[in-house]
């Protein structure tokens, strides 16, 4: 496995908790180098882009409501199996199903509100890392 690049975000959730800095400090424990780091704040119709996937969903007013409350911290990292890795961090989508010590067993509040975001394969990262950086700014 050699080493890969992942796109994370903490979202609006953790950043008006005043989590990030504990949310920083578990990932960077795991191992994940950041790369590029930067606090945002997304428009609804970037929202909607961003989790197109999920267009059809029921939940997706609610969750492109929930993206554009606040700011987000915007993160690139890298590690090896950088992808897979940080999806263990994170824990489940629903916090009452994650692991014990993951981000969002300990920080989430409910499956919606659950505080990080992290791609889900190596095509979707370079897609999530190419809406939020240019290359050349990823250190
Ligand atoms: P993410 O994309 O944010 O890393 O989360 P994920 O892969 O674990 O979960 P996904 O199925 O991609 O869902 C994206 C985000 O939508 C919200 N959600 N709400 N109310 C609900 O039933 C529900 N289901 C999902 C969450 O914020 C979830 O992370
Ligand atoms: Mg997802």
């Amino acid at each position: 496995m050699s080493v890969e690049r992942t796109f994370s975000i903490i979202k609006s959730d953790a950043v008006a908790a005043g989590q990030s800095g504990e949310i920083l400090a578990i990932i960077q424990k795991a191992g994940f180098k950041i790369i590029g780091l930067r606090m945002t704040r997304l428009a609804e119709i970037e929202a909607q882009n961003f989790y197109g996937v999920h267009k059809e969903r029921p939940f997706f007013g609610g969750l492109v409501k929930f993206m554009t409350e606040g700011p987000i911290i915007v993160m690139a990292l890298e590690r090896e199996d950088a992808v897979k890795g940080l999806r263990e961090v994170m824990g489940a989508t629903n916090p009452a199903n994650a692991a014990e010590g993951t981000i969002r067993k300990l920080f989430a509040a409910n499956i919606e509100r659950n505080c990080i975001h992290g791609s889900d394969a190596p095509e979707t990262a370079a897609v999530e890392l190419a809406f939020f950086f240019r290359s050349s700014e990823l250190l």
